[in-house]
């Protein structure tokens, strides 16, 4: 008997091909499973085409809610944006594969999964690494890597001589990965890092030019971190991101253009369209602003880019995410308010924030009447912050000693080359007449 084995299943041609390639070649039984994460799939088309290509049976998931509740929303509190830009819809949507792959390889009791990357990217260690961590006697099995390499026109040879039902659009210009937290938009021309991205690359962001002439502001409510409403409206976590998508994307929000570090060792030019992660992380960073303690907010600055390093390398499943978010889940007790953006031609700012555990105290911060800080406290705050330093100067000198002022009065002019350590920009190239006195110092 054929032994079992659960393909990731997108009906694209790769997969398509596979199926038919993982049968015929390597004698599995294979099972297809499509994942709906928000990309709206023709989902009984595709899970037609893969029994038509020799599949033995098909699932076909909507895991949006999922997705967003599970993967998004923890993301999204813990701030984590790779390389501070990339909110990471691909490398959150992987795990989510990863976990119904082996649900169902449990159910069917397959002993092996498969999935569709390639040998270069960072989502065949995504899968590989989830698998791994949530059944470590599943084996894996990534055609496109593992012997199966065909070129598309070698693919679709194959396909025709047997009868495979390919769905062949005319080639596209790139690879796309898309799902409700963004989309991800690489190779063809865009490897070219000098070049801006054809317009044909975006899909759910306006041009800035087409983007409407006047300003749209939303109120977004949060409760412990989580987005609920939108102007007073209560959403589910899935209309709520597609909303978001919809209503930023028509102005032009969430464009993103970077040179990524790939966890396989290579940079890349990646282009991506985030509306609403883009404007939730803008609108929850607000409200953190508003209810964390100073050290707090600047701790999780690092933790932040931890979960992100850690999200973007697969490592999703681990004890280390687990740790992480429970410092996370800590934090946002009280980040629970409501954040205003402003939306316009590109940009999502934003405009005002309110909470009940604001910890923003108007007493305290103001300059007009009603000033309850106590200024007097402060002389002896200085007076101790300062103390190691006066303490190091008196006893060791000044660090930094360069003089600004020449005996001439005048300020000091650093030429090219003029610093050691090769620091060739003039600091100060003009004198600054009527702030320093020339006779100063004759
Ligand atoms: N570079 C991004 C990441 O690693 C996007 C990958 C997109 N995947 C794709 N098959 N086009 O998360």
């Amino acid at each position: 008997m054929a032994e079992k084995i659960v393909l990731a299943y997108s009906g694209g041609l790769d997969t398509t091909v596979a199926v038919s390639w993982l049968t015929e070649a390597r004698g599995f039984e294979v099972i297809a499973l499509t994942v709906d994460l928000g990309s709206q799939p023709n989902l009984p088309a595709i899970r037609e085409r893969a029994l038509r290509a020799g599949a033995s049976r098909a699932y076909v998931l909507d895991a949006r809610q999922p997705f967003v509740e599970r993967f998004c929303w923890p993301a999204l509190q813990a701030g984590a944006l790779y390389q501070g830009q990339y909110p990471l819809a691909t490398a959150l949507g992987r795990p989510l594969i990863a976990q119904l792959l082996v649900e169902v390889a449990a159910r069917e009791g397959a002993s092996w999964v498969a999935h569709g990357s390639t040998g270069k990217g960072n989502d065949q260690v995504r899968f590989d690494i989830a698998v791994a961590a949530l059944a470590p006697h599943l084996r894996v099995l990534a055609p496109l890597r593992d012997g199966m390499s065909m070129t598309r026109e070698e693919e679709i040879v194959y396909g025709r001589v047997r009868g495979l039902p390919l769905e062949i659009k005319p080639e596209s210009p790139y690879s796309v990965d898309e799902n409700l937290w963004g989309r991800s938009i690489e190779a063809g021309v865009l490897e070219d890092a000098r070049l801006k991205p054809p317009e044909d690359a975006f899909l759910w962001t306006s041009p800035v030019d087409s983007a409407p002439a006047s300003a749209d502001e939303l109120e977004l409510a949060f409760e412990q971190g989580i987005p609920t409403a939108i102007g007073g409206r209560e959403l589910a976590g899935v209309d709520l991101v597609a909303e978001l998508n919809r209503v930023a994307g028509r102005h032009g929000v969430g464009r993103i253009d970077m040179i990524e570090d790939r966890y396989v060792g290579i940079k890349s030019r990646e282009i991506y369209e985030a509306p609403a992660a883009v404007v939730l992380h803008a609108a929850h960073r607000a409200l953190e602003e508003l209810v964390l303690d100073a050290e707090a907010a600047h701790f999780k600055a690092a933790v932040a880019q931890e979960y992100a390093r850690l999200v973007y390398q697969g490592k999703w499943f681990t004890s280390h995410r687990r740790n992480l978010d429970a410092y996370v889940t800590s934090t946002q007790r009280f980040a629970t308010g409501q954040v205003r953006v402003q939306l316009h031609k590109g940009s999502a700012q934003v405009v005002g924030r309110s909470s009940p555990a604001s910890l923003y105290q108007p007493r305290l911060a103001t300059y007009s009447a009603g000033d309850q800080f106590d200024h007097q406290a402060a002389v002896g705050f200085i007076k101790l912050v300062g103390l190691p330093v006066r303490t190091q100067a008196e006893v060791q000198g000044t660090a930094t000693s360069e003089p600004l002022l020449k005996d001439d009065g005048h300020v000091v002019e650093v030429g090219p080359g003029g610093l050691e350590g090769g620091l060739a920009e003039p600091v100060l190239a003009a004198t600054l007449p009527g702030i320093v006195d020339p006779d100063l110092g004759r």
